[in-house]
Parts: structure tokens; C-alpha cells; sequence
């Protein structure tokens, strides 16, 4: 039976579920794929405080196994696979770059340390001939890192969609449902742990732009570094937003976003409207989703649970046992560098509709100067909706366009007449 002795960087949340998955399914992956796994070392910050954290979620990591110097880990002779769970992009992606400067295969669920440092990474896997596995960086349990990796490495894919953060969808599913505000959801959340006391990594879009980063990469087959992700959180969606959608028949999201025509490139993060009817807008409370279109295999939709210790854990244990059998490393196409693509021309003058919410004076000819502005830029508008006049004599105005350049909208909204209107929400709108 062949051996394969595995390490740990961290063993927080996701480790301990690693570590009990392993635990329960060893006898099965034996029989299933001759190959025996057994974690010989988990790197932590303190021995004590580990032994006692692991005490209490009954992980039963023996203290022989835990060390608090991480060259145990990606130095040790024995170990062949190293994981790496601490989160964050330094130290991890240091710690990764010496396991594979030394031979070691390196698995990470880590979407920061790897959309930072994917070329750097690649590039000492190469030379060691290791692998790098990373299924859980995005999506947790859903499988598309390998759908776009091996799967569709022949296709042409020109648009990846997607609800890739859950914690902001469950924030915009509860605003959705019941109609309360941003603060009092996310307030909820933190209280049941699924926002961060400091929750700007997720609400301000930055998780979902690191997915976007390695994904956009992988299906368009060059680099799309973070840094060219457009990105808007949801920090300023209001109740208000939510509802004037639904009664035109949208549904909010926090949506990733990439396409591709020819070699221009967008990728944008932000609030979206979709249709009740888009498979997108049905992906509630933490769910992940990822909608992909390519010229062969048409629409792909792929849905799971994209956080949580044990299904995030099921996708690393897949990446282990891959790597535990892998012959030859299977590394990206293209040529991964620190720098975008440079035959990628990128865009933020994307088309788009556009939800436009305002709050205007109730008196004849207001319509038509906002409707004539718009026409100016060339930004026309498929559906109207004007709300009951509030207390304080406005009206409320809300426009769906139909497509326009990004700048034209922009163009338009900063031109409307401000002594008769003012701009409440713009929310882009996709099909
Ligand atoms: N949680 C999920 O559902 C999920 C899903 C998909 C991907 N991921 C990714 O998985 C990774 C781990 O997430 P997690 O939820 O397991 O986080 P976590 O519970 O905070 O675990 C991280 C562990 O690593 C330890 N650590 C951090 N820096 C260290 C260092 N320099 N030396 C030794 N130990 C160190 C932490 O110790 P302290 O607590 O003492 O700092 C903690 O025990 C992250 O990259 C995350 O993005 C998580």
C-alpha cells in the first residue's frame, strides 16, 4: 500500500475539518485508492491553546503531531503533501513557496495568498516539478477550479457569473426576505458568526475579487491580476434598493463578473438586478453559484456550498488525494506572470442596464428633462416606475435602461438636473 505523509500550515476551522474527514474516511480511501494518507505535523501558533480549541470541537490532533515552527512542516523529509490553511497572504504564501522550493505538493484553500502570489508560486512548483492544488479557493465545495483547469481546457469560455462570497449573500438574501436594513442583517450575522467582526473583506467585495482574479485567469487562459477587478461592495444597498427592484421583478445580488470578446477583458464585483426568473437570483442565504458560458460547452451552472469547515474540507481532500496519485503535475496553459496578460485589452466601459433610483420635485416637465438627458448620451430607458409622493413632497422615479456604454451612464447620472432630482442608487442590471 502506498504512503503518502501529509503536513498542515494551520489548523483552525478548515484544518480540524481536514483533519476529521481524513480521520473518518482513511480505511475508505484505502480501499478505494490504494493509497494510505496519514498527517504526520500541524503547524500552530500555540501548542497549548491548539490542544485546548481541538478539545473542545472533539479534533483529536495528538499533541506529537502539532509544532509551532513551520519548517517542521515544509522541510520534514517524510512529508509529500503540504496544506496550507492559515489564511492571509503573509506568511502562507511564503511558508507554501519554501514546501515547494523543497519538493513538497502544496494544497491551499487560501484565494488571498494565491491571487497575490499565483505566478511566484507556479513558478517554484515548476522548477521542483510539485504540484499546486487550490480547488477551495474559491467556492468551497464546488468544483470549478477543475472544470476550468481540465474540463473545458479545449473550450473556449468567454463569460464566468457568479455568487462567490457567502456572507454577503446571505446578508442581501435576509435584507430580500425581510425587508430590514444593511446594519441590523449584518449586525445578525456577526452575532451567528457568518460575518467577521471586521467584515470588509466580504462586504466590500474584496473576497469575491480574489475569486474573480483566479477564476477570470483560468477561463480566459491568462493572467488577470486582482488589481484589475472593478470592485463595489454592498455597504450602501438599502432596504428601499431592494424592494423598488422586486416590484419590478429583480432579485439583488453581489455577482462576480467576466467576459471576454475577442481580447478585451472585464471583470467587475458589484451589486446586481437580475431576474426572479435567472438561475442566480433562486441561490439564497450562503449557497455559492458559478454560471459559465463557453463556445462548445454553451451554459454551465454550477451551485454548493461555498464555505463551512466540512464541505470546504471535502474539496481539499479531493486536491490530497489527486496530488497523492498524481503522476506529473498538471500546471495552468498560459503563462502565469506577476503581470496581467498583455494581449488582454481591458475594459471598464462594459454595457450594461442599468436600476436607477431618484428622488425628484413632483411637478410637470421632470420627466422629460431626465428622459432627454439620458437620450443626450445615448442611455434610453425600457421601463419606468414612479413611487407615491413622500412626506417631504418628492416622488420617488426608478429607471431600468436598456444597455448602454458604462460612461455614457455615468455621463448621464453626473449631467441630470440637480435642482430637480437627485441620484438615490445606481445598480447595474444583467440578463
Ligand atoms: N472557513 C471557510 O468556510 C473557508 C472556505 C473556503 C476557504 N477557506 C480558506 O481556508 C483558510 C483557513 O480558513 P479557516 O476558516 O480555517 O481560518 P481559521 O479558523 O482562522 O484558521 C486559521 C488557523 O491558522 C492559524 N495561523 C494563522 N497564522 C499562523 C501562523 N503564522 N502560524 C501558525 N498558525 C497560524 C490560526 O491561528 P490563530 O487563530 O491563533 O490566529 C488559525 O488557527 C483561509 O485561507 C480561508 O480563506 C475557508
Amino acid at each position: 500500500m502506498k504512503k503518502t505523509v501529509i503536513g498542515f500550515l494551520g489548523g483552525g476551522n478548515i484544518g480540524g475539518g481536514v483533519w476529521r474527514l481524513l480521520s473518518e474516511m482513511r480505511e475508505e480511501i484505502k480501499k478505494r485508492d490504494g493509497v494510505d494518507l496519514e498527517v504526520r505535523k500541524v503547524l500552530v501558533k500555540d501548542i497549548a491553546e491548539a490542544l485546548e480549541i481541538n478539545a473542545a470541537k472533539g479534533i483529536d490532533i495528538p499533541v506529537g503531531c502539532l509544532t509551532q515552527d513551520y519548517t517542521d512542516v515544509t522541510r520534514d523529509d517524510e512529508i509529500q503533501i503540504v496544506c496550507e490553511f492559515m489564511g492571509g497572504e503573509q506568511p502562507a504564501a511564503s511558508y507554501m513557496e519554501d514546501a515547494l522550493n523543497h519538493g513538497k505538493s502544496v494544497i491551499t484553500a487560501n484565494k488571498v495568498a494565491l491571487a497575490l502570489n499565483w505566478a511566484q508560486l507556479q513558478a517554484a512548483a515548476e522548477k521542483s516539478g510539485a504540484g499546486l492544488w487550490y480547488e477551495a479557493s474559491v467556492g468551497g465545495v464546488i468544483p470549478v477550479i477543475r472544470v476550468l483547469l481540465q474540463n473545458l481546457e479545449s473550450d473556449s469560455v468567454d463569460r464566468v457569473m457568479g455568487i462567490i462570497n457567502g456572507t454577503t449573500n446571505y446578508i442581501l438574501t435576509r435584507m430580500t426576505n425581510e425587508g430590514k436594513d444593511y446594519d441590523e442583517v449584518l449586525r445578525d450575522a456577526q452575532r451567528l458568526g457568518l460575518a467577521e467582526p471586521n467584515p470588509a473583506a466580504d462586504v466590500e467585495g474584496m473576497d469575491s475579487a480574489y475569486k474573480l482574479s483566479i477564476l477570470a485567469s483560468l477561463a480566459f487562459h491568462g493572467r488577470v491580476t486582482y488589481g484589475r477587478v472593478h470592485r463595489e461592495g454592498i455597504t450602501n444597498i438599502t432596504a428601499t434598493d431592494i424592494a423598488c427592484g422586486a416590484d419590478m421583478g429583480y432579485v439583488l445580488k453581489l455577482l462576480a463578473i467576466a467576459k471576454k470578446d475577442g481580447n478585451k477583458v472585464e471583470v467587475r464585483v458589484h451589486p446586481t438586478f437580475v431576474k426572479k426568473d435567472h438561475p442566480l437570483a433562486k441561490v439564497d442565504g450562503s449557497l455559492n453559484a458559478i454560471f459559465i458560458h463557453g463556445k462548445y460547452c454553451n451554459d454551465i451552472t454550477l451551485q454548493g456550498r461555498g464555505a463551512g469547515d466540512l464541505p470546504t474540507a471535502s474539496a481539499i481532500c479531493g486536491d490530497i488525494v489527486d496530488a497523492a496519485l498524481c503522476v506529473k503535475p498538471r500546471y495552468p496553459s498560459f503563462k502565469n506572470t506577476v503581470e496581467d496578460e498583455a494581449s488582454f485589452a481591458f475594459s471598464d466601459n462594459w454595457n450594461t442596464r442599468a436600476f436607477i433610483r431618484l428622488s425628484a420635485v413632483d411637478r410637470p416637465g421632470v420627466l422629460a428633462s431626465i428622459a432627454k438627458t439620458m437620450m443626450e448620451e445615448e442611455v434610453s430607458i425600457a421601463t419606468m416606475l414612479q413611487k407615491d409622493v413622500q412626506p417631504d413632497g418628492r416622488v420617488q422615479l426608478i429607471f431600468i435602461t436598456h444597455p448602454a456604454p458604462e460612461q455614457s451612464l455615468r455621463r448621464a447620472l453626473s449631467r441630470l438636473d440637480a435642482s430637480i432630482c437627485s441620484l438615490e442608487q445606481m445598480i447595474r442590471v444583467e440578463d
